[in-house]
């Protein structure tokens, strides 16, 4: 049996003088015990609402979830201590140094003075946080404050992990190095459910992803399942004058497994297909006979918003102007 599970899931919010949001639609999630499950979706999509369904914070409108086979709704109290969530809204005391932070969190899970003192050393060695143990939290880096909101959610060495967008406002090497981090954790054992805004991130790390939208899971599979889905690789042409334009989508079309998509400027022209390196060379040839002038050309991996064109027929950016929409009164 999957080791979190949740079905039919919803949640509306109704502000006072707007439209009701359904932040939960109908979701259905299930995560396999030792693996690493992502949902990922853009914001508003519902992945906050969902963490937090799923950690006790909220109660939905309808639907079950169970933890280890533990009711979520009914008992609550008993899926406290076997699950860690690390997030936007997680407690960090900006006064409180590092080391004293994750002693506060052993002490409120009653860990008792001497056990939490060791955990909390333990758990600053493994995220690399020595340097910055004696300082408080307000003065840590981005990257930094991650580290010890992840490390105060594993005090209590947790069943299952819940990290709401982990790496969200992240520069590429925090990133990077918050990945190592989610990687060892499942290496030995954890359970995790993850949530992203990123395709790359959800393709590093998880084994399974869960795109959302509206509150409702819209596609479930591997990374590589789901890039297969939007046409694997895209070549992408950023041209010098759209007088070209007619002319370059001619030629892609030759190449491509696609038809030809152009940007609202008339500059960027891309298309999927089949062997990246092989089209981009065709094109390139093809493009230099006709004398067509190029600011850039390259392969691009898929990302989110190619998924979600394809699934939905909108982009990322639209689904959050929609969100923004719905919300205004
Ligand atoms: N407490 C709340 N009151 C009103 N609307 C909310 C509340 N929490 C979330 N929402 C709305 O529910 C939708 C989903 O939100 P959320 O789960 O935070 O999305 P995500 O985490 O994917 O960005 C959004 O439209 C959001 O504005
Ligand atoms: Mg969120």
């Amino acid at each position: 049996m999957n080791f979190v599970e949740a079905v039919g899931l919803t949640k509306t919010y109704t502000p006072k003088g707007a439209e009701p949001v359904h932040a939960l639609d109908g979701l259905d999630l299930s995560v396999p015990r030792g693996t690493i499950t992502a949902i990922l979706g853009p914001n508003g999509a519902g992945k906050t609402t969902a963490v937090k369904v799923l950690t006790t914070l909220i109660v939905p409108d309808s639907g079950t979830a169970t933890i280890g086979g533990i009711d979520v709704l009914r008992r609550p109290e008993a899926i406290r201590p076997i699950i860690g969530v690390s997030g936007q809204y997680a407690a960090v005391d900006e006064n409180l140094t590092g080391f004293e932070n994750l002693d506060m969190v052993g002490r409120l899970y009653h860990l008792g003075a001497k056990a939490s003192r060791a955990r909390a050393k333990e758990l600053i060695d493994l995220f690399d946080l020595s340097e910055a143990q004696n300082r408080p939290v307000k003065g840590f880096s981005g990257g930094m404050r991650r580290r010890i909101d992840l490390a105060g959610a594993l005090v209590t060495q947790p069943e299952v992990l819940f990290l709401d967008e982990p790496t969200t406002g992240l520069d590429p090497r925090s990133r990077l190095g918050m990945w190592d981090i989610i990687r060892s954790l499942v290496s030995q054992g954890s359970t995790v459910l993850l949530t992203t805004q990123y395709l790359e991130e959800a393709d590093q790390l998880a084994d399974d992803i869960n795109v959302i939208d509206e509150g409702r899971v819209i596609a479930r599979g591997t990374a590589d399942e789901l890039k297969a889905s939007v046409g694997g690789q895209r070549v992408e042409l950023n041209l010098v004058t759209p007088d070209d334009t007619v002319a370059t989508v001619e030629v892609l079309r030759r190449y491509g497994t696609s038809e030809p998509a152009v940007s609202n400027d008339s500059r960027t022209v891309t298309v999927s297909v089949a062997s990246g390196p092989e089209a981009l060379q065709l094109v390139l040839r093809d493009l230099e006979q006709q004398n067509v002038a190029l600011f850039d050309a390259g392969m691009r991996r898929p990302t989110l918003d190619d998924v979600f064109l394809r699934l939905t027929g909108h982009t990322t950016a639209d689904a959050e102007a929609e969100t923004v929409k719905e919300k205004a009164p």
